[in-house]
């Protein structure tokens, strides 16, 4: 219980995936006498972080080096990447991981006893730990128990964070809904944390759950905290075609094959960076993820994809793995096929199709999680610290979340202790959020026909249409327009379900709402960038533009018109920008 009473708090964390975790533990561990509070759309081990299935890199062998992570990871993101946060980043990755293995983390073993890595796309040597193909779930459900010791976690499962409470120039908590019950409530707290992941739902076939729809970027964005870097949306070459879920990277990492429709591997077609003196049919499909994505749609404009349902797709083959390393390394591979698409890759081809994965922008923070707003503080997929650049390596986010996520849970915790107490104009801005809620979305729209499921459907299309893997100025303008009709839309929408308990459309409102800010802020970043780097291909400008470009977009929200975009550069410490090339020695 907290020493304030119920509804106060040092330290608030909004979400309860692995950066949300990471950072309440090490709030706790700062000092255990500060009250710490976690507030989740959903029960914490239904959090995103499950479905992370590959693993998570850090430098253990002695093959390797904080330096090849490094530059493996910054050529990988096409030199956008802040380098101090990334050197700082490979440092800490390690601890992390083995901190992880001392809370009870199964990660995968040698013959050995030693700790087991794989290979992973964009890295030069094995550097992905991982426990199986279900890594994510291993790795929060050891959190959730960690958090489970430490008292002064109070948690605040099933409430959806409709504002943030921002009162003389600082965060000091946000106003929740109670889901089970309906009620609005306050939660003050001296400093927050956003941990609320990415927002792939903004696209039609993503890997990324119902739950990801961006509601932490939102919320900081509409208090005048910049979003950063959005125009980069990593697209994963290996999704079930209709699902979207996530066929592993490790599929290919453990020797899976990309076929074209005539059962051609069509990557050694494709420039993905990969020199000549490597041994191209060993690892063109472990290549960037960008670039393996550019590649299929070369491919779908060649009619070399096979037409299906839902869309052009190729196939993964690891039939040639056979039935027990499937079973031991791609056990969730095998059961994902099974369950969802009714094939057994023991004995079939998979379908796959490039699928919206990753934001590698997102809210902007400093080296500590702390972004411009004094007490807000924000870590993992949501915030842009920015380790990923343009392109994020896999394997590398389940780490960033447990690295930022104790950074920006330590910095939190120092903020708060500075704090002597809460201003006095809070219980005025709650009053204003209930009216708010009530207005938007029991009295407006009655009568109309709008629905959230048109709206989004819309929303949808026009995202992957205009600002999917290849964009240009008129793609990207049309989306823009189809937003903004969609947003004005959105005040006529009518809630159906009147009732107070789960009330699941009206958080499908909120959603919405925040989900188009969000698309908006990518169109317009990737708009006025005019260049094509990692993510972000300009059919209109096809080479990258390290003049102009190479620094960060930040997109400011506006009132009434589109978001405004101003640019920061980009920290560069010990490597220049250079060609990307992958596997090659720096
Ligand atoms: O394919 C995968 O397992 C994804 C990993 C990641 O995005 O880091």
């Amino acid at each position: 219980m907290s020493r304030y009473g119920p509804n106060k708090h040092d330290v608030l964390i909004v979400g309860g995936g692995g950066a949300g975790l990471r950072a309440a533990i090490a709030v706790a561990e700062y000092n255990p006498n500060l009250s710490i509070a976690v507030v989740s759309k959903v029960y914490p081990m239904r959090s995103h972080t499950v479905s992370a299935e590959g693993g998570a890199a850090a430098v253990i062998k002695p093959d390797d080096s904080f330096d090849d992570h490094a530059y493996d990871t910054i050529s990988g993101g096409d030199w956008m990447c802040d380098q101090d946060a990334v050197e700082a980043f490979v440092k800490e990755a390690p601890d992390e991981m083995l901190q992880l293995e001392h809370w009870g983390c199964p990660w995968s073993r040698e013959e050995s006893g030693k700790i087991a890595v794989r290979p992973f796309g964009g890295m030069k040597v094995k550097r992905t730990w991982f426990a199986a193909d279900k890594t994510g779930f291993h790795l929060l459900h050891t959190m959730f128990q960690t958090t489970l010791k430490y008292d002064p976690i109070h948690r605040y499962d099933e409430y959806y964070v409709t504002s943030l409470l921002v009162d003389e120039g600082r965060c000091q908590g946000v106003i929740a809904i109670e889901l089970a019950t309906g009620r609005v409530e306050a939660i003050a707290a001296k400093s927050v944390i956003m941990c609320t992941g990415g927002c792939g739902q903004v696209f039609p076939f993503t890997t990324n759950g119902n739950i990801k729809t961006g509601d932490g970027m939102a919320l900081a964005y509409r208090v005048g905290v910049p979003l950063k870097d959005m125009e980069f949306v990593q697209y994963h070459p290996t999704g079930l075609p209709f699902t979207g879920l996530l066929i592993t990277e490790a599929a290919r990492a453990e020797g899976g094959h990309l076929l074209n429709k005539d059962g051609y591997r069509y990557l050694q077609d494709y420039d993905l960076g990969v020199p000549e003196s490597e041994p191209v049919l060993k690892s063109m499909e472990l290549g960037p993820r960008d670039r393996l994505s550019q590649a299929f749609v070369k491919e779908q404009e060649k009619g070399r994809t096979i037409n299906g349902e839902y869309g052009s797709y190729v196939y993964l083959d690891i039939q040639h793995l056979g039935e027990e390393v499937i079973n031991s390394k791609l056990p969730f591979v095998r059961e994902l096929c099974l369950k969802y698409e009714n094939i057994d890759p023991v004995e079939e081809m998979i379908p796959v199709r490039p699928v919206v994965h990753y934001m590698m922008g997102g809210i902007d923070t400093d080296i500590h999680g702390a972004t411009t707003l004094d007490g807000l503080f924000a870590a993992g997929e949501t915030a842009c610290v920015s380790i990923n650049g343009a392109n994020r390596l896999g394997s590398n986010s389940l780490t960033e979340l447990l690295v930022f996520g104790a950074r920006a849970g330590k910095a939190a915790a120092e903020f708060a202790t500075e704090q002597e107490g809460f201003s006095s104009g809070l219980e005025a801005l709650v009053s204003d959020e209930e009216k708010r809620i009530d207005n938007l979305f029991f009295s407006n729209g009655k009568g109309s026909s709008e629905r959230i499921a048109t709206i989004r459907d819309e929303m949808h299309q026009t995202m992957e249409a205009g600002a999917g893997i290849y964009r240009n100025e008129t793609s990207l303008k049309e989306s823009q327009e189809i937003i903004q009709e969609l947003k004005d839309r959105m005040q006529n929408i009518s809630i159906q379900d009147q009732s107070y308990t789960f009330n699941t459309e009206l958080v499908a409102a909120f959603e919405l709402t925040s989900m188009l800010d969000l698309a908006e802020a990518i169109i317009q970043s990737a708009l006025q960038r005019e260049e094509s780097r990692g993510s972000h291909q300009r059919s209109d400008f096809t080479e990258r533009d390290d003049d102009n470009f190479l620094a960060h977009s930040m997109a400011y929200r506006t009132e009434d018109g589109l978001p405004s975009i101003e640019y920061k550069p980009v920290t560069i410490t010990r490597w220049p920008p250079g060609k990307r090339v992958y596997g090659q020695q720096h």
